[in-house]
């Protein structure tokens, strides 16, 4: 709590917790192009947490607890697990050891001044996620470049001698450096003198990273009881009035100014606005005979100040469904219509609005109901439950004892924060709580730009998959974002936007001339290298051709159903911009064709454009659920051949070409 008191002082400072994730880092520039100093348009980073010798922060505000009693712990997160861990972690902590003295903050590590503070501290945690090939979160650079540069020059080995720390790390066992930022400063920190109580923990999203957490979390709790490092363990009982919650002023409904929906003239200079883009096109791509839905959005960028690349992303900020809306409002008793300003919390939260806000928007936009719930959400819940039994029950499922409880119930069942709510009717949290202490923000969702500013500056497009799955818990669950996107009316509807760069890019100049590329996109993999071909076929309009071949390998269930852009890659083909064309459809005949099978049939023309006769570079891009997985196994295999060695390699050649930048992946 102590840390939202700090962030939230001078006025908009505190806005960056909340809008970090999504605007913050939308204009810097990920993975190897990551140098925050030259960046376009850097984004405001919130205040800068110093405190000095007497525990006071720079502002002049008094800290809760001296950074003796304080335990820190530190997130470096790019799309909200790692702060949404960091939180939870808060909480049980605060419940647990708070009664000792102990008061617990979670801050983003863009937002603490590591080489002043990090010496001081006694007991620190460390949550982060790993982007890129092995490489931290924009908000995370500063940190971890200190801290490595730091551990290498060797001479410090005792300057964190006092810290006690523990490293959660997160990641994906699809990527080469799975979780290779945390065990990296696992090992840092270790190396500056600190004590690890607990060996670093790996969470593989690919899998089920709650349940990573969740494992890890037992483990550090019954070490920190073993280590009596932060006193003996306390269980209180989370009461209402230890919550922390926002304050709530009503307000009349003629006050509101739109900001919720993002600015209308929102420009890259002031990423704290989203750009409201209008919307001028939503296609459906698969044909009628699809069971799914796959659709193309285009925006229209003008006026915006907004620039991008082949290959960027763009954050969409979503709006969960008015009947989504309607059904939390109901459970929670909240009147839709009400317009209310949100209030700093007592703890110094930020509000997620500045100014004054429908209730109705307030929860379309801020609050994450369809995902899972916290523990500290079911903590927050249990407090304000009028019938005991649900009380209990809700307190058992919050509980480190109760995590296998929480697994089979929230977990397993991809239970959403609604159902929870519609489930325990007796407990009502007010507004202000339900804010800061139930509902975690909603996320912006990140879709790689299926278009080419040099074909159209002004035009941007998404490629999504419309998400529906039954869930175990019994619920059809249409995806926030993309039910969002498909609903959009052209010429009605705008979309809170942002660009944010990526190092997923086309040889350009002279190289696309000379570098032969390969592509691997099934399903909306595609998205990125329509904007590759658009991107081709302008260079080749405007005569800078000819062009390096391009290979592009496309995959999906049917020809008649799912073929997105058809005509469109038929078109690249006969004009030059691809030269060939390989098409995977899985569903076909009874033996699944992936794109990784068609990769094999043409080993010899992956080989002549990939290995030392074409030194060209590849690219794959799609959902993560193992194709990226197999796509490498194939290439492996294909460089074994090709270099007349076996499959270890093979490997040796991926990883040096992937190294020496000659293999990207955008995958999801
Ligand atoms: C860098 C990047 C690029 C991307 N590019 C594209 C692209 O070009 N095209 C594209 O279509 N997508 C892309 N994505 C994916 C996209 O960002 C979204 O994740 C996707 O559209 C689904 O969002 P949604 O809000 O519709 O679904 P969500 O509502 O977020 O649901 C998505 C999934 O989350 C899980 N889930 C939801 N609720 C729960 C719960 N309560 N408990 C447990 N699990 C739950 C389910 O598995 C569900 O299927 C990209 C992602 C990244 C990170
Ligand atoms: C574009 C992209 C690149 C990624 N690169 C890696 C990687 O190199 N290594 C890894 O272990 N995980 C990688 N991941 C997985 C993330 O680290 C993982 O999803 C993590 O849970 C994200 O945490 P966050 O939500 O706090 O940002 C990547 C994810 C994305 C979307
Ligand atoms: C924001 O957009 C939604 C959906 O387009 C609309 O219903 C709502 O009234 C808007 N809110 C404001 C404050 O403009
Ligand atoms: C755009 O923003 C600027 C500065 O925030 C403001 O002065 C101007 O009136 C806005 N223009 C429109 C058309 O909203
Ligand atoms: C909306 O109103 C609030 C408070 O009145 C103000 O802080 C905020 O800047 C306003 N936003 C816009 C876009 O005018
Ligand atoms: C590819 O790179 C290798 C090693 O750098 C070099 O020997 C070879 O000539 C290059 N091939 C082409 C076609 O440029």
């Amino acid at each position: 709590m102590a840390v939202r008191e700090l962030l939230s002082s001078p006025a908009g400072a505190g806005l960056a917790t909340i809008l970090a994730l999504f605007l913050g880092l939308a204009f810097l520039v990920i993975a190897r192009g990551r140098k925050r100093s030259d960046s376009p348009g850097k984004a405001s980073t919130g205040p800068v947490i110093h405190v000095n010798t007497n525990g006071h922060v720079e502002q002049g505000q008094p800290l809760l607890s001296p950074p003796g009693q304080r335990g820190l712990i530190l997130y470096g997160t790019q799309t909200g697990t790692a702060e949404r861990f960091a939180k939870s972690l808060r909480s049980q902590l605060e419940r647990r050891y708070g009664e000792g003295g102990w008061k617990f903050v979670a801050v983003d590590t863009e937002n603490y001044l590591a080489p002043q503070q990090l010496a001081k501290e006694k007991f620190v945690l460390l949550l982060m996620a790993t982007y890129g090939d092995g490489e931290p979160t924009d908000s995370a650079v500063d940190f971890y470049d200190w801290a490595v540069e730091k551990a290498e020059s060797g001479d410090d080995a005792s300057l964190l001698q006092d810290v006690n720390y523990g490293v959660f790390a997160l990641g994906n066992r699809q990527y080469e450096h799975f979780c290779a930022v945390g065990q990296r400063l696992h090992g840092a920190l270790a190396d500056l003198g600190a004590r690890p109580v607990i060996e670093c923990g790996l969470g593989d999203d690919d899998v089920d990273i709650d349940a990573d957490f969740d494992g890890w979390t037992v483990s550090l709790l019954e070490a920190l009881d073993r280590s009596a490092l932060l006193g003996a363990a306390t269980d209180k009982e989370q009461d209402a009035s230890a919550i922390d919650a926002f304050e709530v002023v009503a307000v009349e409904t003629g006050s509101v100014n739109g900001s919720v929906n993002g600015s209308v003239n929102g420009s890259v200079a002031h990423p704290d606005d989203a750009f409201a883009a209008p919307v001028l096109a939503v296609k459906e791509l698969h044909s009628a005979a699809s069971d799914r839905s796959c659709v193309h959005v285009e925006l229209d960028l003008t006026g915006s100040g907004i620039s991008y690349e082949v290959g960027d992303h763009v954050a969409v900020r979503p709006r969960n469904s008015a009947a989504v809306v309607e059904a939390a409002a109901k459970a929670l008793g909240y009147d839709v219509e009400q317009v209310v300003l949100f209030r700093a919390s007592p703890a110094g939260e930020a509000p997620p609005f500045a100014g004054p806000v429908a209730v109705r928007d307030a929860l379309a936009t801020a609050a994450d109901l369809l995902g899972p719930p916290s523990k500290a959400a079911l903590a927050t819940l249990a407090a304000f439950a009028g019938d005991d039994a649900q009380a209990a029950r809700l307190r058992a499922l919050a509980s480190p004892e109760g995590k296998d409880e929480y697994h089979a119930y929230v977990i397993a069942a991809k239970r959403s924060l609604l159902e929870v709510l519609q489930e325990f009717t007796s407990s009502r949290p007010p507004l202000g709580a339900f804010f800061a202490s139930v509902a975690d923000r909603l996320q912006p969702r990140y879709y790689s730009i299926s278009s080419s500013a040099r074909a159209d500056a002004a035009r941007l497009s998404i490629t999504c998959v419309v998400v529906e799955e039954w869930m175990p818990s019994g619920r059809l669950h249409r995806g926030v974002a993309s039910h969002f996107l498909a609903a959009l009316r052209p010429g009605l509807d705008r979309v809170p936007i942002a660009v944010r760069r990526s190092t997923f890019k086309p040889p350009a100049g002279a190289a696309a001339a000379r570098v032969p590329i390969v592509m691997v996109g099934p399903g909306t993999g595609i998205a990125p290298f329509r904007g590759f071909l658009q991107e081709r076929q302008a260079a080749l309009d405007a005569g800078e051709g000819p062009l390096a071949p391009a290979t592009l390998f496309f995959g999906c269930r049917r020809e008649d159903t799912d073929f997105i852009y058809r005509d469109e890659l038929e078109a690249a083909v006969l004009g030059g911009a691809l030269s060939s064309l390989h098409v995977a459809f899985s569903r076909k005949a009874a033996a699944k064709d992936y794109v990784q099978h068609h990769l094999a049939r043409q080993a010899d023309a992956v080989w002549a454009a990939l290995g030392p006769a074409g030194n060209g570079t590849l690219y794959v891009c799609g959902d993560a659920a193992g194709m990226a997985r197999d796509v490498n196994a194939a290439i492996c295999e294909i460089a074994a051949r090709g270099l007349g060695t076996d499959r270890a390699g093979g490997e040796a050649w991926l990883r040096e070409a992937t190294a020496s930048g000659r293999v990207h992946r955008d995958i999801w």
